[in-house]
């Protein structure tokens, strides 16, 4: 894993974002795995600036999205759906039919097939930006005995309904499944670039970096089997 070590929340979204940028001067039919969440905000913000600049365009780029919470529709201001327009989509040229987002109206496992579909004809990206839960978690993939390879749907765990009730007006609304992609289809990108800033994110950054171990329980710490990972931490996140 190649550790990129940034002043703070800003400094990781520009150095993540120029990552990109150059990625996407060579390869405008570039193949992207997105993430939602406060990570990568910053960064799709800088994508969207570099676009007005004239300096990448998304016309020929293709997305899938890494998990989308069960029950939920698409014009629910909290889906992964609505924030994914609302902090990209929305502002750049990528077309239409170019998107990609898992969707799950209900708990079935009929959907998670379904996607897993459209992620074997998809195929092998070139960059999937990814967070980190706090405890650990990639994508929907939680801290478990065992980890799906397939895109499942998950019962999310305590910490993580918790983590996201931010967004939400109370703890009760706060979905309790969610679609996600399997590890091996997360893993299924040329390049992985994990952003992690702040101090919930120390724990989970430190065992991954430090320990000779991996663990399912702390599922971040497979991305050590992974041949190209860029970690993008800030300061915060790095030291505690
Ligand atoms: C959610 C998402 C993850 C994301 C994580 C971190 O649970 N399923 O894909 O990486 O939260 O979120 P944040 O970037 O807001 O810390």
């Amino acid at each position: 894993m190649k550790v990129v070590i940034c002043k703070d929340y800003e400094d990781m979204s520009k150095k993540a974002s120029e990552f990109v940028i150059n990625y996407m001067m060579e390869k405008p039919q570039i193949k992207f795995g997105f993430a939602t969440g406060s990570s990568p905000i910053g960064l799709y913000k800088n994508l969207i600036a570099a676009q007005k600049e004239g300096e990448i365009s998304f016309k020929y780029a293709k997305s899938v999205n890494l998990d989308e919470y069960v029950g939920i529709d698409p014009s629910n201001e909290q889906s992964y759906s609505y924030f994914m327009h609302e902090n990209l989509f929305d502002h750049v040229a990528i077309k239409k039919e170019n998107i990609n987002l898992p969707y799950a109206p209900e708990n079935d496992e009929k959907y998670a097939l379904e996607y897993r579909k459209v992620l074997d004809e998809f195929g092998q990206r070139d960059i999937q930006i990814l967070g980190l839960g706090p405890n650990g978690h990639i994508a929907f993939n939680e801290p478990a005995e065992k980890l799906n390879r397939r895109a499942s749907i998950i019962k999310l765990t305590e910490s993580t309904i918790e983590a996201n009730s931010r967004f939400f007006e109370n703890e009760d609304e706060v979905p309790k499944y969610a679609l996600s992609m399997g590890v091996e289809e997360v893993f299924n990108a040329k390049t992985l670039i994990v952003l992690a800033s702040g101090k919930n994110k120390h724990e989970a950054v430190k065992r991954i970096l430090n320990e000779e171990s991996i663990y399912t329980e702390l599922p971040a710490s497979l991305l050590n089997l992974h041949p190209n990972v860029y970690l993008f931490v800030d300061e915060e996140a790095y030291n505690g």
